[in-house]
């Protein structure tokens, strides 16, 4: 009885193999349009930059040279290999002087101090997923990337870890360390060792959470995102006051690489 049960559910061998090679094939052909499409996008970018590099060229052989230059696997390998930034990829004029008003992705860089791109690459200021060659992906705006891409003053976070003290050129942290003092954070929580115990330490603060838009959201609705939190709500604050704090909590972390290492320390006032 059994026996004639397991003949009935037996399925050919040919059409084992047949369906095994069809579901590869599929595979195959997924992976292969994932790619495609993957790779189309930087693509895009660079045939967009060379043709305005043929627009800007100021002599015939600039603008030869353009029209030859192909599509370029480009990256910066910062602290040997600690990260690997793919970001100038689409980012191609940010030491271009001909690119200065140019529509992102292209625009030149704005002036900061000066960290040499080849040396510091991009996500140790900016966040963003370095490897990454779609413009999601890559400006970490997915669910899965904790690091997403910092924009206008929220950059200014990335500077404190690096750059213990006030820095001229990131007030924002400053600004947010007086909102600390002045709206009673220090009641409920320590920061290296001063402050109260009702709320986490927040000496790494900026470790933890690293996404701006997570802050603000919690500022303005703890209990939302931390349901039964026994922190009250500061919305009543104005959204720059809000950047300010959100600014402050990010810039609270380690140094983030070797990089660090050399750097000077304003506070301890010597050169
Ligand atoms: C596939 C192409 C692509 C890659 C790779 C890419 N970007 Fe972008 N980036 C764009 C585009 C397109 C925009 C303009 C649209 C926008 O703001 O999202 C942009 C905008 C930006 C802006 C905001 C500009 C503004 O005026 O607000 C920053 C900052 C930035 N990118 C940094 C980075 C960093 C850092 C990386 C590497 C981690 C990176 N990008 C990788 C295409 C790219
Ligand atoms: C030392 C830190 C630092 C590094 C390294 C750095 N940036 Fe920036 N970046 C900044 C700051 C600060 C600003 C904002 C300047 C301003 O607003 O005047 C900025 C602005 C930008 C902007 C304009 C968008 C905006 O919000 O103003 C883009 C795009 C950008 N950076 C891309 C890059 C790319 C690509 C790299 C790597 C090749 C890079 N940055 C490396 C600090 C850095
Ligand atoms: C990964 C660490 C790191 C980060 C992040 C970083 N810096 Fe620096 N910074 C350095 C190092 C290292 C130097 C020394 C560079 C040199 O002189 O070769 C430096 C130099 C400087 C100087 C002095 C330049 C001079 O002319 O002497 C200033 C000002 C400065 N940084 C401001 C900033 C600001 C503002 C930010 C954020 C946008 C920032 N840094 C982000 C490491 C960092
Ligand atoms: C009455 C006490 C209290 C006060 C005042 C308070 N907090 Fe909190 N805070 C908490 C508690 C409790 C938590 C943990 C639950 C949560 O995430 O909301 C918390 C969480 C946080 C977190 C998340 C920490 C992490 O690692 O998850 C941050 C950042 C934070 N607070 C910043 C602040 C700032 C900035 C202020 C002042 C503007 C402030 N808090 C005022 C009690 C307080």
């Amino acid at each position: 009885m059994a026996n004639s049960n397991q003949n009935n559910s037996r399925v050919p061998f040919g059409w084992v193999v047949a369906f095994a090679a069809l579901s590869v094939c599929a595979a195959l052909f997924f992976l292969l349009s994932v790619w495609k499409d993957y790779d189309r996008e930087w693509r895009g970018y660079q045939r967009t930059f060379r043709e305005m590099l043929v627009e800007r060229a100021g002599t015939e052989e600039e603008r030869k040279a353009a029209l030859a230059s192909g599509d370029q696997f480009e990256q910066i390998i910062v602290a040997g290999g600690e990260r690997v930034d793919r970001c100038v990829m689409c980012h191609r004029g940010v030491e271009h002087p001909a690119f200065k008003d140019a529509d992102q992705p292209f625009a030149r860089h704005p002036t900061i101090p000066p960290h040499p791109f080849e040396q510091f690459g991009c996500t140790v200021c900016h966040q963003g997923q370095g490897r990454a060659t779609s413009v999601q992906d890559a400006h970490g705006e997915v669910a899965f990337w904790e690091e997403p891409l910092l924009r206008g003053g929220f950059i200014q976070a990335s500077c404190g870890p690096c750059h213990a003290g006030a820095l001229k050129d990131a007030p924002l942290i400053q600004k947010g360390k007086l909102l600390y003092l002045m709206n009673g954070c220090l009641a409920c929580h320590k920061i290296r060792g001063a402050g109260g115990v009702v709320g986490p330490d927040l000496t790494f603060a900026g470790e933890r959470k690293k996404d701006p838009k997570w802050h603000i959201e919690h500022f303005k609705f703890p209990q939302k995102v931390s349901p039964g939190s026994a922190m009250p709500a500061y919305g009543h604050l104005k959204p720059e006051d809000l950047e300010a704090l959100t600014v402050y909590m990010l810039s609270l972390r380690r140094a983030p690489s070797a990089l660090a290492l050399a750097a000077p320390r304003p506070a301890a006032g010597k050169k």
